[in-house]
């Protein structure tokens, strides 16, 4: 076994409870003042609510068969960290409509999705979808703190709480996935509900972004488009930069862990975090005196 599937077997995973000023967002084009990167983020945190509400349930179905002690207290902290993760966009999304956008309609359509086409499945079908969701958000949240340049431009509200939600990501990236191997196993089966999910995602993605760009009116710009595209799939952009880490999935002895991960969540701590939003340092109480 690799030693960081060892390592991460000590990780503590605990949720941060934070306090974001989102009521500081400025622009409706926050994100390097190109609406389409600012509304590809929107579409993101807009379905966040419903996703992680269905990582929950779907992880839950199966808590009682998990015997490893270990992993029971993952569990726990992963439905911990995710709730949190919805709470805090939840909150932000009610920010982004006031600059014009309309995440209600996301989150309304998004739940009828959900309610009509996943929740109805099997719960080996529910559990699988979420360890494929977990693995794309544990790469997207390496990548993240690794290239600190693909949130380059971004406010610092909405950045803050991406590089929250990207550590919180990785600490629990393997806990549906210990889940699924632990009481299910059946890889053939989880490979084929990826490339479902991938398909899915990039369509819901897609179709998000420009639903949001044009509930904001601020859509007739060219030159966003291709700020978009480049940042999205040019040299160094997310697509290309993914294509390896998504594909480490269908290999034989893969595990979330098997090449560590570890240093992001140091690297996070270090350089990134900000004390004074989470509620349990004494930078916080400082700030807030109550
Ligand atoms: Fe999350
Ligand atoms: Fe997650």
């Amino acid at each position: 076994m690799s030693k960081f599937i060892d390592d991460h077997q000590k990780l503590e995973i605990k949720p941060r409870h934070m306090d974001f000023p989102f009521g500081s967002l400025k622009k409706v084009k926050f994100f390097d003042n190109n609406i389409y990167k600012s509304a590809f983020m929107v579409g993101m945190s807009a379905g966040f609510p419903v996703g992680e509400g269905e990582f929950l349930a779907s992880v839950r179905n199966y808590r009682d068969q998990v015997t490893s002690p270990n992993l029971k207290k993952q569990v726990k902290g992963f439905i911990g960290q995710e709730g949190h993760h919805s709470h805090q966009h939840i909150k932000i999304n009610e920010e982004l409509d006031r600059l014009g956008y309309n995440t209600k309609k996301i989150d309304r359509s998004f739940r009828k999705t959900n309610e009509k086409y996943i929740v109805p499945r099997s719960n080996k079908f529910r559990l699988a979808h979420t360890v494929c969701y977990e693995h794309l958000t544990g790469i997207m949240g390496e990548f993240a703190l690794d290239q600190p340049k693909l949130l380059e431009g971004m406010e610092d509200p909405f950045k803050d709480l991406m590089l929250w939600h990207c550590v919180e990501e990785v600490e629990h990236k393997s806990v549906a996935y210990d889940v699924y191997m632990e009481t299910v196993g059946d890889l053939k089966y989880l490979h084929r509900v990826m490339m479902l999910t991938i398909t899915l995602l990039s369509f819901r993605l897609t179709k998000y972004m420009f639903s949001m760009a044009f509930t904001s009116k601020n859509w007739a710009s060219l030159k966003d488009l291709s700020g978009f595209i480049s940042w999205m799939f040019g040299k160094g952009g997310m697509w290309r930069s993914l294509r390896k880490p998504f594909m480490e999935f269908f290999k034989e002895g893969f595990h979330p862990w098997a090449d560590g991960g570890l240093e992001f969540i140091e690297k996070w701590e270090r350089e990134l975090a900000r004390p004074e939003q989470n509620k349990s340092t004494k930078e916080y109480r400082l700030a807030n005196p109550s």
